[in-house]
């Protein structure tokens, strides 16, 4: 197993890390299969990593309450002594902090889930633009410094699928120890993208990859036309491995965690994980993925460029969202996990189906764009 140093923690990680977001199961998905996610552990702690990621709501019957993720993590651990071979992070459930005890609450709750006197990375989960102003006010940052001080969390950080300039604005707004961000080779552009992880790193911020086979798309449901790329070049790798070795390319990346259910998928990623030094990738094999990125990119549905002149929307509509959605499904032919993100990022406001047809946004739209006709099928593809 290769190993980076976290941001400026000084810690050594493993460059492939474990997501606990997708843990084998037995019927739904608050019932963990034991005795397989076991196996999955002890066979990638055995092969060195060290980086575990779970989070409040994993394996729970929805997001209002704990899921089985960090509970399993606590009994796996307290069965085998092996907690100080690896680095825990889990996050708050900012989105149910109400006010200011429920930070050192939920914090106590996962300590005792997770068996463990101490959290390693402790992240403030999924926090987005609407709700920052209220999560300071609530104390976040100082509750941040309260916890690392008393020894309840080793490092802090953030999650996000917000915007770049979001994204930024939080970096800027505490000493964080590492960030949490989705980024693939066809997210460049979205969220956080490629200019937030360069600053991220710029300032010394560990970076952390969630979805990087963007939740198995990009390994389970590949086109026929970049599946014809992939095969006529003179590599023979599967479609994970060319999703992985991209972002282990990047020496800004300090781990990137991927939800293995398997051991077969495990041990592949493994194996990719063995070459993945950073700027390890030669310029034809990026031309290759230039040319598998081209093709995903030509399927996309709106050619919105996200200026925002559009914006504010009377109905409240976030029209450069709803169109980013729309154009990652149909990029993937795959509708269920953006769906759900639509879902998750989404205030019920803001989605596609407000649309009252005014008219005022193509009038101003920088592509003279067919907003209204556009939004209604955003509206029928996601369902609202
Ligand atoms: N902070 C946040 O808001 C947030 C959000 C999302 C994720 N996360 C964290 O980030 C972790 C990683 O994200 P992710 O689970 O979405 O990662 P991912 O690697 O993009 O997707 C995981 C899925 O990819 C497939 N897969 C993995 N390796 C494979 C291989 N070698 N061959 C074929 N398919 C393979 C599996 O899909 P199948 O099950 O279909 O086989 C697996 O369930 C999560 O587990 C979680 O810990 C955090």
């Amino acid at each position: 197993m290769l190993y980076r140093e976290m941001g400026q923690t000084g810690e050594k990680v493993s460059i492939l890390g474990f997501g606990c977001m997708r843990l084998p199961i037995k019927g739904s998905y608050d019932q963990i299969d034991v005795e397989r996610s076991s196996e999955l552990l002890d066979h990638a702690l055995n092969q060195g990593i060290n980086y575990l990621d779970t989070a409040y709501p994993y394996h729970g019957r929805g997001t209002s309450q704990g899921g089985a993720s960090e509970l399993f993590l606590g009994e796996y651990f307290a069965g085998n002594s092996r907690r100080d071979e690896v680095y825990l992070a889990t996050k708050s459930p900012t989105w149910l902090l109400e006010e200011e005890g429920d930070l050192d609450r939920f914090l106590d709750e996962q300590l005792k889930r997770l068996q463990t006197d101490c959290i390693d990375f402790y992240l403030l989960h999924s926090i987005k633009e609407r709700q920052w102003f209220d999560l300071e006010d609530l104390g976040v940052l100082e509750f941040l410094d309260r916890a690392t001080s008393d020894g309840r969390i080793k490092y802090t950080g953030f999650s996000t699928h917000d915007t770049t300039s979001f994204f930024k604005e939080v970096v800027d707004s505490y000493q964080w120890d590492m960030c949490q961000i989705q980024y693939n080779y066809l997210d460049e552009d979205i969220q956080a993208g490629k200019e937030g992880l360069q600053y991220a790193a710029s300032k010394g911020v560990g970076v952390v990859i969630m979805e990087p086979l963007k939740g198995g798309v990009l390994a389970n449901h590949v086109p026929v036309e970049v599946q014809k790329i992939w095969d006529e070049s003179q590599f023979e790798r599967k479609p994970a491995e060319w999703a992985l070795r991209y972002l282990w390319d990047i020496p800004e990346i300090s781990v990137v965690l991927s939800g293995m259910n398997t051991i077969a998928q495990l041990q592949e990623n493994l194996n990719t994980a063995e070459n993945g030094l950073p700027n390890s990738m030669a310029s034809e094999e990026k031309q290759i993925m230039e040319e598998v990125k081209k093709v995903y990119m030509g399927k996309i549905a709106v050619e919105c460029s996200a200026c925002g002149y559009c914006m504010p929307c009377p109905s409240g509509i976030n029209i450069p969202q709803c169109f980013s959605y729309l154009n990652q499904a149909e990029m993937l032919e795959e509708y269920s996990e953006v769906k759900s993100q639509y879902y998750f990022m989404l205030k019920e406001t803001e989605m596609a189906g407000n649309c009252l047809e005014c008219g005022l946004c193509e009038e101003i739209c920088s592509q003279h764009l067919p907003i209204r006709e556009k939004l209604k099928e955003v509206a029928g593809k996601m369902g609202n």
